[in-house]
């Protein structure tokens, strides 16, 4: 049996990858921030012996450290660990606009410490499993050598952060037989920028299937750098 967890399943990508990993024939902790959130609920509904809930805020230590230990309770141990949950923050413009630093604290705090906080917290299942695979949701908006834009100063530099704490796991986790891979799911068309993004060219669904086709159907042999790729497979800029 391959046991897998992924954060941020409220709905979304994250809702999306949980299901589908459903359809993998994956026992699947799925969390979720919101529990006012039904969406996940109803499929725990649809799939009792095979989904479990866990409601976690991985900005915050005491979550995360109470999350690990229910999911030690209930699972014995995890093959993958697909961090999702992730927020936006504002599309600050530039530097000569007003930039919020508190919120970029927050979303630094979530996006790259929470990242960590949950991949650190469920290292001893992970090594009990046999994958002891690790997925970051990162985004092209974290790549140094590819960067663009003038703002979204703490997305951006939140999810560049995301890749770095990735590369330092993944150093522990290669001399163990496992890895962390980095993945940009793509332009997906979720509520991230507080309303439906139309401008987005995929449905959650289609980059789920895309992302879990890129690591899981495609051998993805441990390397000494991790893999950073996008959706399709194709490997992205550091
Ligand atoms: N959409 C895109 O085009 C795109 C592009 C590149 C990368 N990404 C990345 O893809 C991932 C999924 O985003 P999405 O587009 O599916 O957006 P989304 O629908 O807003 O999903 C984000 C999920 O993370 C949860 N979350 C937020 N803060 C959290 C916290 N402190 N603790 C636990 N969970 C938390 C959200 O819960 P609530 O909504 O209930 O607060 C939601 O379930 C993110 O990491 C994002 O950065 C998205």
């Amino acid at each position: 049996m391959k046991y897998a967890l992924v954060t941020g399943c409220d709905h979304g990508l994250g809702l999306s990858l949980a299901s589908q990993l459903l359809g993998r024939g994956y026992r699947v902790a799925a969390c979720r921030l919101n529990r006012e959130e039904t969406q996940i609920d109803a499929l725990a509904k649809e799939h009792p012996d095979q989904l479990s809930v866990f409601s976690v805020d991985i900005g915050r230590d005491g979550d995360v450290r109470a999350l690990c230990e229910a999911v030690g309770r209930t699972f014995p141990y995890l093959d993958l660990v697909i961090n999702c949950a992730g927020i936006l923050g504002v599309m600050d413009p530039g530097p000569d606009g007003e930039l919020d630093y508190d919120l970029m604290l927050r979303v630094f705090n979530v996006n790259a410490l929470g990242t960590l906080r949950v991949s650190t917290g469920l290292l001893p299942l992970l090594r009990r499993g046999r994958d002891k695979t690790i997925v970051n949701i990162s985004s092209e908006a974290g790549s140094i050598a590819d960067c663009w834009r003038t703002g979204w100063f703490g997305y951006c530099m939140s999810k560049a952060a995301n890749n770095m704490q990735g590369a330092l796991l993944h150093n522990t986790l290669r001399q163990e037989g496992g890895q962390v891979i980095q993945i940009h799911p793509g332009h997906v068309a979720t509520y991230m920028r507080g309303h439906l993004d139309e401008t987005a060219s995929l449905t959650p669904e289609a980059s789920a299937r895309n992302v879990l086709s890129a690591v899981l159907d495609t051998p993805r042999p441990v390397r000494e750098r991790p893999w950073f790729l996008d959706h399709l497979g194709r490997e992205m800029p550091w």
